[in-house]
This record gives C-alpha cells, structure tokens and sequence, in this order.
C-alpha cells in the first residue's frame, strides 16, 4: 500500500483491511454475546459510519434492527447556541435496547450533546459502538462501549472517514503524513 494524496494532503497506510474487518467481526461476536434474545436497534450515524455499520450488522447473528441517521445543528436559542437536531429518527426509541454506531469518537462534543436528546425518550438501555477512538483528543466524558482501535490524536481518511469530503471509499485507513 501507498501513500494517497487527498485534495492537497498526504496520506499515509495505516490501519490495513484485514485488521479492520477482524476487529469488526470481534465486536460482532461480543454484541452477539452481550444481546442474545435482546433485539437490540443499532443506530448508525451519517455519514462517516456507513461501511463499519454494514460490516458489523453482517457479522451480527441476533435479531436486531439498524437505522440511519443525520446529526444537524444549526443556531437555535439555546445557551449554546447551537441545537443538535437528528434527522431520520422516526423510530419510538422507549424501552429500546440501543447501541450507538460512530466512525470515530474525537473530542466526543457530538454524542455529548446527542446522547441526553436519546436517554430523553427512556430506552431500555444505551450504548456506543465506534470503530476508532481518539482518547488524548477526548474534552467530554464520552465512554466507548465496543471499540475498534484506540488511535493517536491523528487526522485520519478512509472506510467512511473524509478528508473535505473525499476519502471515504478507500478500504483501509490512513493517517496524515
Ligand atoms: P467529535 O464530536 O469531536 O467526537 O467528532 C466526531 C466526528 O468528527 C466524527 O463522527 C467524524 O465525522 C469527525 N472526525 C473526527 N476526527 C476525524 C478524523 O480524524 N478524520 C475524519 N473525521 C473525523
């Protein structure tokens, strides 16, 4: 593998395609364990965890259902001044067994801010799944349930993550020269 320039960056091989899809299948095999008979629903947020979403959902072997949604905040009144909204969760999420599903968990300000708005609708139970993990990045008290790989405080690309909007299609992950 070599390195892939994006826009006018410099990318270089990181995380190979093997070692991803093997840490997918043993957090597949964990939740299987964890949820048997629980029907978990697995939210996946968009876009940057559309291809760890579909490869952890393949390895799944208990019920379970998958939706996909879109974080949006725009100014609102809040004290913030920014409101989170959620686009596409049309789903009663009461009594539901949840698991979050993230590209990458950095400074955790995004499921901070979303995770309150999720509890607000009292599911069963809430947890989060992320492929990477940025801990020296992390300002909000953000806990990862099942975790891929715990990475340096690197900008990375590929298997759904963007540079600027591209990237997303390589199988492998790099990190910035
Ligand atoms: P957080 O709110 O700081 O935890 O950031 C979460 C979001 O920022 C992720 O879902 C990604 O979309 C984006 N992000 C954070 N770090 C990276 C990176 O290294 N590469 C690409 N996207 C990233």
């Amino acid at each position: 593998m070599k390195q892939v320039k994006i826009h006018d960056k410099i990318f270089e091989p990181y995380l190979f395609e093997t070692e991803i899809q093997e840490q997918v299948k043993k957090i597949a095999i964990e939740i299987n364990k964890d949820y048997e008979g629980r029907k978990p629903l697995f939210i996946a947020i968009l876009n940057g965890s559309f291809m760890f979403a579909s490869d952890l959902f393949k390895n799944l072997t208990i019920d379970a259902e998958i939706c996909f949604i879109k974080l949006a905040s725009y100014k609102g009144m809040s004290s913030s001044g920014r409101v989170l909204t959620a686009i596409g969760l049309d789903m009663d999420l009461f009594g539901k067994e949840i698991i979050i599903v993230e590209d990458i968990v950095d400074t955790g300000k995004t499921l901070n801010e979303f995770l309150p708005k999720l509890l607000h609708q009292q599911p069963a139970s809430l947890k989060i799944a992320a492929l990477l993990h940025k801990p020296d990045a992390l300002v909000f008290p953000i806990n990862v349930d099942y975790l891929g790989f715990s990475i340096p405080n690197k900008f990375v690309v590929g298997y759904g993550l963007d540079y600027d909007g591209l990237g997303r299609n390589l199988k492998e992950i790099y990190k910035l020269v």
